[in-house]
């Protein structure tokens, strides 16, 4: 799996195939998760010693193959015993593949590796004013999110961080069940905010080989873990910033939480930090440890739920009541790319917020473009500088092509030598290109979009006075230096500047929709803020993650759907506080179904080319915690809804049992009426009807419907009002999508459903529609 903050190099590189190391003579090893299915015991029943009976059975079966206990219990690495029923094994291609066909066996897949997919957010998502906290925000009514614990499957955690200091914080809660997993030899150590911390590497070794005893522990060594953890419930820390800039009181979305750190991922190896099998057992312990909130930023290629590892491991913590919020991943805006599909997860996409870093260009006199930049440097303001291209600037044994790209050693210190240099986005880190600049003698770096990456710009902590532009801006600042023999200009200092304009808008990166399993699930959820969030760090590493770069930073600025998935585990963490009775999914229908699809100019939320953005990009929209605190209305969802969706998929028994032991009614509801708050038809042919069902949780009252038909299709919905005496009480409605006449839409076409009683409830459901042929 791949963690997901926007890489920095070759961000497409996803390699699925892992080959085991550790022994070469056997080169048809591999490691392997061996599925047979779910636990049907509860979670009380289950005791040690039903977890050494378990493992013992995976021990016994194993020997059957193996014909030795002894090298059955050598090749199992772990035995998943408490919610699935399972291990994870180190197997011979061809043992693998006569498990597989053990009738015990649900299925056998490979341990594949993933990628991982502050102080300014919540004030941009209403829930402070100026330093304040209004009496309406969802920060008082929940506490702060007093006592829910939240933990994150990632890159573990730097204890000493601000962030986690437990200062004015009760007794660790009584459900906490779990451990501070600090046994090995390096100083780690838990408190009353940071309640735990574990880390699971086997899967992760037998990809890689032995590992010493560095590995041994919880500590985040990369800092992706340290800012989601602190992002989702980091407590109130003043004066953070980096390197000066967006200084404020940095604090996660539930600031009086207590947190958990389970670390699963580790050093890339071939562009995947975590592993199948280290993920499983991670969400096996935070079930068993009693977490409220599961914040998972990473993800990686999907595949149908029973043979996707994030799907199985949020399913049984959704079905033990844990909300399981995951990152849609950065492969945008290309149509298709979403990860994390499942429909008990809650999916986030990112979106910036009202806050950038502009450092200009200035050229051709007084001419200038904006660009963002976190760089503490400044060139002095009474010069001006003389521009080259870098692919000007080539050495004698590079390419062109390394020089376009500001790699390191491509450049000629000659030609370099006190100028500004314009490199061009793609391939090498961009903090990286930076550092090729300053080793050949560059005064400063423009760094330029290439057409694909546009208009998204991003705020880097570079090493030397530097700024990143657009694609169309750099087209303009490369035909000045064209145009003139003595092309001169500067780059002025970054500023932080508060309630910019647009806002939000659609990342680039943020993955887009169709869901590709499901169609008829729409997916992201939901979007949330994930460009340039100020959040702390891991003082092991530097704020650019590369060997050069020897600075470190305790808040660092970072980008990705790793960035926005925990500010949703966050405000999660608060509905959990405010309402610990209801379901995750209430809580997931709760925070669907009062986003936004407008900008801070009243304007529909634009992509990142400042086009229209749907619901593809930002799914039921953009977060607003104070109106999820009452939505007035919830589509709920148990789980044995989620199996019928299952059942409706065409899943055998087997595959099912792999979530949970369950017999599909004769007909299983259609894929369509699972009762999701956002409605996505991708087949339309004639005419087709499907039902919903609402819970009322917030007064009695008459709600009435308010319909945005997608182009081409009308939409008809029966009853059109529905009238809660009681709180509890549920109402069925049923929605009619027919055609008009002829016509037919050639793409995807939007609208939506809004119920409301005309008070304080606008209860709204996208609705996505596809004509059948395209
Ligand atoms: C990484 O990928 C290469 C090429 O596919 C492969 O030869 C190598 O074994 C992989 N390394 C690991 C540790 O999986
Ligand atoms: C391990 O963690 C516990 C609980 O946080 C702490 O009391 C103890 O000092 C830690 N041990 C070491 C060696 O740091
Ligand atoms: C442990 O292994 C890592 C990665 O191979 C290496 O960088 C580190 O120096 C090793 N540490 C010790 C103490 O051997
Ligand atoms: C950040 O803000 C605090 C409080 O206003 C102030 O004391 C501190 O000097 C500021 N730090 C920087 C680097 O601007
Ligand atoms: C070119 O040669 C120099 C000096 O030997 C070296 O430092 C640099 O890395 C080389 N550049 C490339 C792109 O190979
Ligand atoms: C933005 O939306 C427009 C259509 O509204 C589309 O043409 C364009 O490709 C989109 N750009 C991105 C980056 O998603
Ligand atoms: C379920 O489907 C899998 C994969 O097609 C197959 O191997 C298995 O035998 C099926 N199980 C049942 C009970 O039909």
């Amino acid at each position: 799996m791949k963690i997901q903050k926007t890489a920095s190099f070759l961000p497409f590189l996803i390699i699925t195939a892992f080959y085991f190391l550790q022994c070469p003579a056997f080169a048809a090893q591999k490691s392997y998760i061996v599925y047979l299915g779910a636990q049907s015991n509860s979670a009380e029943e289950i005791t040690a010693h039903v977890d050494q009976t378990v493992r013992e059975s995976h021990y016994e079966l194993l020997e059957s193959y193996l014909q030795s206990k002894e090298r059955a219990k050598e090749a199992i690495f772990y035995s998943y015993t408490r919610y699935m029923n399972g291990f994870a094994a180190i197997l011979e291609e061809e043992d693998a593949v006569q498990i597989s066909k053990n009738p015990s066996v649900v299925s056998v897949f490979e341990n594949r590796g993933r990628k991982l997919h502050t102080t300014r957010s919540w004030q941009f998502l209403g829930l402070e004013r100026n330093g304040r906290v209004p009496k309406k925000s969802l920060w008082t009514k929940a506490r702060f999110g007093e006592d829910v614990i939240i933990a994150n499957l990632d890159t573990g955690v730097w204890p000493e961080a601000e962030s986690f200091r437990d200062d004015d914080m009760g007794p660790i809660p009584s459900k906490w069940r779990g451990i501070c997993q600090n046994d090995s030899n390096q100083k780690f150590s838990c408190n009353r905010k940071l309640i735990g911390a574990r880390y699971f590497n086997k899967g992760y070794a037998a990809v890689v080989g032995p590992l010493n005893s560095t590995f041994n522990s919880p500590r985040d060594t990369d800092g992706h873990g340290t800012h989601t953890l602190s992002t989702a419930g980091g407590n109130f820390v003043p004066g953070a910033n980096v390197q000066g800039y967006g200084n404020g009181t940095a604090k996660g979305g539930s600031p009086r939480a207590r947190v958990v750190a389970y670390k699963v991922c580790w050093p890339p190896v071939n562009g995947s930090e975590c592993f199948d099998a280290d993920i499983l057992a991670g969400f096996e312990a935070a079930i068993k440890d009693g977490v409220d909130v599961l914040s998972v930023s990473l993800g990686g290629a999907d595949t149908d739920y029973f043979d996707d590892v994030m799907a199985v491991g949020a399913f049984h913590a959704v079905n033990n009541g844990i909300a399981v919020v995951t990152s849609a991943g950065n492969s945008g805006p290309e149509a298709g790319t979403v990860s994390n599909v499942s429909p008990w997860m809650m999916t986030v996409g990112a979106s910036t917020m009202d806050r950038e870093f502009p450092s200009y260009v200035v050229f051709d006199h007084n001419r200038r473009v904006e660009g963002q930049s976190l760089s503490s440097e400044s060139l002095p303001t009474n010069k001006l500088y003389r521009f080259i291209r870098s692919l000007d600037a080539a050495t004698p044994n590079a390419s062109i092509d390394d020089a376009d790209l500001c790699q390191i050693g491509s450049l000629d210190k000659k030609k370099v030598k006190g100028k500004i240099v314009v490199c061009t986005r793609g391939v090498f880190g961009r903090v990286e290109k930076g550092e090729a600049v300053k080793l050949a003698g560059g005064a400063g770096m423009v760094l330029a979009n290439d057409i694909l990456t546009g208009d998204e710009t991003i705020a880097d902590a570079h090493v030397l006075p530097a700024t990143h532009i657009t694609y169309s801006d750099g087209l303009k600042l490369l035909s000045y230096i064209k145009s003139t023999k003595s092309p001169k200009g500067s780059i002025t200092r970054p500023i932080t500047e508060l309630g910019t304009k647009p806002a939000p808008v659609m990342a680039a990166f943020s993955s887009q929709g169709p869901n590709t399993i499901t169609p008829e699930i729409l997916k992201p959820d939901i979007t949330a803020p994930g460009v340039s969030v100020i959040a702390a760090y891991s003082l092991a590493t530097s704020p650019s993650g590369l060997d050069f770069d020897k600075r470190r930073f305790p808040f660092n600025s970072d980008s990705g759907t790793s960035m926005s998935c925990p500010h949703i585990s966050g405000i999660v963490g608060l509905l959990k506080a405010a309402h610990p009775n209801w379901s995750p999914s209430a809580i997931k229908s709760s925070i669907m179904t009062t986003a936004r699809v407008r900008d801070n100019m009243v304007e529909p939320i634009k992509n990142a080319s400042f086009g229209k953005a749907n619901p593809f990009g930002y799914g039921s929209g953009h977060v607003r915690p104070n109106r999820a605190m009452d939505p007035g209305l919830v589509y709920d969802l148990t789980a044995n809804d989620y199996l019928n969706f299952l059942c409706a998929l065409g899943y055998n028994s087997t595959q099912i049992s792999t979530f949970k032991t369950y017999k599909c009614p004769s007909k299983a509801p259609a894929l369509v009426d699972l009762n999701y708050p956002s409605i996505t038809i991708p087949n339309l042919e004639d005419s087709i009807t499907i039902t919903r069902k609402l819970k009322n949780v917030g007064t009695p009252g008459t709600y009435v419907v308010r319909i945005r038909s997608p182009v081409g299709i009308t939409v008809k919905v029966k009853p059109t009002s529905l009238t809660f005496k009681e709180v509890g009480e549920e109402k069925t409605f049923k929605l009619t999508l027919t055609p008009i006449d002829d016509y037919i839409a050639k793409d995807y076409v939007f609208g939506f459903l809004q119920w409301s009683d005309g008070n304080k409830h606008y209860v709204r459901s996208p609705i996505t529609v596809k004509s059948k042929g395209f």
